[in-house]
């Protein structure tokens, strides 16, 4: 086995012979003949380099002198050659002078032999020349494999590094809605009651205003036509005046019903914010969500028809497992916050469409758009860039809420000036149907805040 492989050459280190003399090739390649080595003499520069590299030997032996490409420029392309450079080059020249060798150092030549050269110094050169390459080849490859394992593992530490940093953060962005979740469900419950006797006793008061006016109209008209006496009378209109109880009767409507109207904001907010921390219930339904645009939009009609022309696009869309109340409330938040966007007049377009198996539907306006810096932020509970008493800045953290509940994904779109779209996409059949949202959103808060998802 071994003696075949010795006989082919197989398996044993090449040498590559260079020299465009025919006698001196073949003397040296009688000079290394049986030795363990395979010898492939070649008569020219070129002719060494394509040898080279269609197969790379372990040691060339150079001829300096030649004719056309000589052995220094040989012996530097291969040197500035990544697959040849670590090729030890042996620079054989008859010259013996100091400049010649030197210049072979310079042209990255390893060792050089002075013609006629010694049979012995030939082999004993090319023996540790080859030792050399063997330990240089074994530690390229230890080398390359340390790198390359170090590579891998500095990859596997980066990965685990990022899935610990976005892990840690959506825990911190559970944790912060956890708290609020429940923070909101007390506040909720503790508005919620006095908010409750302030409407009805304002209502009742209402009524008696209304009551104590009537009466006073009539008690006015009674005295007139009963002739009260000129003193009671002019003492009477004078506490009247006083009193400014006509300024009194004239401006008690509005009053309350001012404060009817502020009482009823609370209400809604009170709603949003229970909803908000899973104080709501509701059971799954198969769903066409088609409908559910359309009666939110008929919801809105008003708001929409004087600042936006409206475009609707449906697609044909399967039935969706869902609670209908709560996507319907998305696609109201997504509404209102489209139409606010836009400060004159704009369009509002809502499509709908079927993605696979699941179900998508875009809300876009031409409106102000969404710096980029913010947009991280919009689904945040409590933000908002509305004035005081315009938005409480809970209308996405909502839906964020509600689209995550559904195992859906809820995404943003934004250029400034031009328009925003928000695109919700919901499984048909989800994995797990959705949960009616239970009171104290800590127990089940939703998995993250990201609004580059799905985008
Ligand atoms: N279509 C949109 N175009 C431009 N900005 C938007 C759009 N939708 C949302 N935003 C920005 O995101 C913020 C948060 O929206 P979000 O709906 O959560 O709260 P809000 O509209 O301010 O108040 P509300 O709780 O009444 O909905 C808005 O204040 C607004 O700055
Ligand atoms: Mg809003």
């Amino acid at each position: 086995m071994r003696q075949q492989s010795k006989e082919s050459g197989e398996g044993m280190p090449s040498i590559l012979i260079v020299d465009d003399n025919q006698i001196n090739l073949q003397l040296l390649c009688g000079m290394l003949a049986g030795m363990s080595w395979r010898v492939r003499p070649v008569a020219s520069g070129i002719m060494a380099l394509k040898a080279a590299m269609a197969k790379l030997p372990d040691l060339i032996l150079l001829d300096a002198m030649m004719p056309g490409m000589d052995g220094f420029e040989v012996c530097r392309h291969l040197k500035q050659t990544p697959a040849t450079e670590h090729i030890p080059i042996v620079m054989i020249t008859a010259l013996t002078d100091q400049e010649s060798r030197m210049k072979a150092l310079r042209c990255g030549a390893d060792d050089f032999l002075s013609k006629p050269v010694d049979r012995s110094e030939l082999q004993v050169r090319t023996k540790n020349l080859l030792r050399v390459k063997k330990y240089g080849d074994l530690l390229r490859e230890y080398n390359e494999a340390l790198t390359k394992e170090v590579m891998e593992r500095t990859q596997e530490l980066q990965g685990a590094y990022e899935t610990l940093t976005s892990t840690q953060s959506q825990l911190l962005r559970q944790e912060k809605l956890a708290s609020m979740g429940v923070l909101m469900a007390g506040i909720a419950h503790e508005i919620n009651n006095p908010v409750g006797f302030i409407s009805s006793n304002l209502q009742t008061l209402n009524k008696y205003v209304e009551r104590m006016t009537e009466f006073i109209q009539a008690q006015d008209g009674a005295l007139k036509e009963s002739g009260c006496p000129g003193e009671t009378a002019d003492s009477l209109a004078l506490l009247r005046r006083r009193l400014k109880l006509d300024h009194i009767l004239l401006d008690s409507p509005s009053l309350l019903q001012e404060s009817l109207d502020g009482a009823q904001r609370v209400r809604k907010i009170v709603q949003d914010m229970k909803l908000f921390s899973h104080a709501n219930d509701d059971v799954p339904r198969s769903t066409d969500i088609n409908l559910c645009l359309e009666s939110t939009l008929n919801l809105l009609r008003n708001e929409l028809k004087y600042k936006t022309t409206l475009r609707c696009e449906y697609g044909e869309l399967p039935a969706v497992l869902c609670l209908p109340d709560q996507l319907n409330q998305v696609f109201m938040n997504l509404l209102v916050n489209a139409v606010h966007a836009i400060e004159v007049h704009g369009e509002v377009t809502v499509r709908s469409w079927r993605d696979g198996e699941r179900v998508c539907v875009a809300i876009s306006d031409t409106g102000c758009g969404i710096p980029a810096d913010l947009r991280e932020r919009i689904f945040e509970p409590f933000f908002t860039t509305k004035g005081p008493g315009k938005g409480t800045g809970l209308g996405l953290s909502i839906s964020y809420d509600i689209v995550r509940n559904h195992g859906g994904e809820i995404s943003v779109e934004s250029e400034m000036g031009k328009g925003t779209t928000f695109i919700v996409a919901i499984p048909v059949n989800p994995s797990h149907p959705p949960l009616p949202l239970r009171e104290g959103g800590g127990s089940n808060p939703p998995a993250g805040l990201d609004p580059q998802e799905g985008s």
